[in-house]
């Protein structure tokens, strides 16, 4: 089996990260017999410094022939503005439907977090975000800029599509987890909603969670407005299986997830189109934090987890499996870690020490 995968680093810690997780792929490939055709793409800042663009018009077509895409991180401020440099990410999500922004948070043994209730135990969870419409829609306008009239519009958009098939998702997510096998319900879906005070798209958004809902009758549903979901995260993370989110309200909440898993140096997300007509996208879902750049401090777990999920989707599920064991191992053990774990570990040594455990696995 060949897989074409593309590579784009991007700014910042991006280049390091990256550079370790395909570490872990070339190590994991010949271990398993697959082989990896990778293509890297110097899109970012700096290309956009040079070319007056963050990517070539045609980034579509480049990318859509591969069998996955690889993404460091995208974004310094001190050479483009971040709403400038972000339309690269936002443009390949939803230029590739890619609805689901997938987001684990898992805490692996041995990780400290600063929240209390957070044990490799209570925390077990997944994000589905909508990763192509909602809040992130695009659409408004300026009105009068320059004047003192001066207003600014921005419009979300929650289509009956848009909900539908990322709710679906969640709910067939919860089927495949059975967080609480051999019970009745199997699993359960939150819907993570603020219908109390957006009148329209929120209270759309349950109207079609409950639609959708009724075709799940062995999950158990559940609805936590999304400013008491950041309480109860912290209160009792063991309650939650798979919670369902708008694209703004997921991207909050799994900021404060990541605190949950030790840290944003942990989490990853998958940037999925399930019915795989395009290319889906992984990335660690840290910031580009480009005052580290170049310093090798960054935390690779992320990025390698992030390749762990792209092995899933590629349904290359005993070498994913493979990646979790060797990252719960080292890190368990509590020998290798990074600056970010109070450690002094570079990020190569943290990959190399990651791969050789994977490596050792049988
Ligand atoms: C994320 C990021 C992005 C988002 C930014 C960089 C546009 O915060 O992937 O979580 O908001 O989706
Ligand atoms: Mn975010």
């Amino acid at each position: 089996m060949i897989y074409n995968i593309a590579v784009i680093p991007g700014d910042g810690i991006g280049k390091e990260v990256t550079r370790e997780a395909n570490k872990i792929l070339d190590a994991i490939s010949q271990k398993y017999g697959f082989k990896i055709k990778r293509e890297s793409f110097d899109w970012g800042c700096d290309y956009c410094l040079k070319h007056g663009k963050m990517c070539p018009e045609n980034i579509l077509d480049v990318l859509r022939g591969s069998d996955a895409i690889i993404l460091g991180c995208i974004g310094d401020a001190n050479k483009v503005p971040d709403h400038i440099s972000l339309t690269l990410l936002l443009r390949i999500r939803k230029g590739f439907d890619q609805y689901v922004n997938l987001r684990p948070i898992k805490l692996y043994p041995g990780i400290e977090t600063p929240i209390k209730t957070a044990t490799p135990k209570t925390v077990d969870l997944v994000v589905v975000r909508e990763n192509t419409e909602g809040e992130y829609s695009g659409v408004g306008g300026f009105f009068k800029m320059g004047h003192p009239e001066a207003a600014a519009f921005q419009t979300a958009i929650f289509t009956q599509k848009g909900c539908e098939r990322v709710i679906r998702y969640a709910f067939e997510l919860a089927r495949k987890r059975k967080k609480y096998e051999g019970k009745t319900p199997v699993g359960m879906v939150t819907n993570c909603t603020k219908s109390n005070a957006l009148n329209y798209s929120m209270v759309f958004w349950d109207l079609v969670y409950r639609e959708v809902a009724q075709s799940y009758p062995d999950i158990k549903t559940d609805l936590a407005l999304v400013d008491a979901i950041t309480m109860w995260f912290v209160k009792t993370p063991e309650y939650f299986d798979v919670v369902v989110a708008s694209n703004l309200f997921g991207d909050i909440i799994t900021d404060l997830g990541s605190m949950l898993q030790g840290g944003m140096g942990f989490a990853a997300g998958g940037n999925i189109n399930p019915e795989r007509t395009y290319p889906s996208m992984f990335e660690p879902i840290h910031g580009s934090a480009p005052k580290y750049e170049g310093k090798g401090v960054a935390n690779p777990v992320a990025a390698i987890e992030s390749v762990k999920m792209m092995l899933d989707h590629l349904g290359e599920e005993a070498a994913s499996l493979d990646i979790e064991k060797g990252l719960t191992k080292i890190l368990s053990e509590g020998k290798f870690k990074t600056r970010d774990m109070g450690g002094k570990y570079s990020t190569s040594e943290m990959g190399d020490a990651i791969r050789e455990s994977i490596l050792k696995q049988k």
